[in-house]
């Protein structure tokens, strides 16, 4: 029989439930506006994804880490080589991704070095990158 006080008991602990949840359990939503942002809005997959034969940024191997394919005219000093694998965000924790993201502090404490913009994303948009990230196919082990 629909017992109301036990109902109202089991919807408080579900609550409870839900408020301590890890955010690294992505909803639909959130994954979109990650993909958004990571595919389309912001290019990170054009500096950070090998390049296939025709110089797109090859969909397969996408976020795995690739070398910059320019360099500056002008004299930039600390110009990085290289931007890192991330799909799959292997041994990165998200809140070292949520900080570089919107304070453009790398994983060491380190500023992040051009060409990688300095972006200020706010902290939703960065953990839906972070969660989006996660999803994807991590390089291969060399
Ligand atoms: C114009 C090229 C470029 C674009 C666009 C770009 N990145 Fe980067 N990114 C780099 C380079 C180069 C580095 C390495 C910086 C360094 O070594 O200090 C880097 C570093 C990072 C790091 C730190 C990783 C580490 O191990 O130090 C993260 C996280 C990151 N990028 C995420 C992103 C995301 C997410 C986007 C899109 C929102 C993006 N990047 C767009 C070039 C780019």
């Amino acid at each position: 029989m629909f017992n109301p006080k036990k109902a109202a008991a089991a919807a408080v602990v579900g609550a409870c439930v839900l408020a301590v949840l890890p955010s690294h359990s992505a909803s639909k939503q959130q994954l979109e506006r990650g993909r958004y942002l990571v595919v389309r809005a912001s290019m990170c997959i054009d500096c950070h994804s090998p390049m296939d034969a025709k110089g797109n940024p090859d969909p397969a191997r996408a976020m795995q880490g690739a070398p910059t394919m320019f360099k500056p005219i002008v004299k930039v000093p600390a110009w990085a080589e290289t931007a890192p694998a991330l799909a799959g965000l292997v041994g990165y924790t998200d809140a070292q991704i949520v900080r570089a993201l919107t304070a453009g502090i790398g994983p060491t404490g380190n500023p992040l070095r051009p060409p990688m913009p300095p972006f200020r994303f706010d902290k939703a948009d960065a953990e839906a990158i972070a969660a989006y990230l996660r999803t994807l196919k991590p390089a291969p082990k060399r």
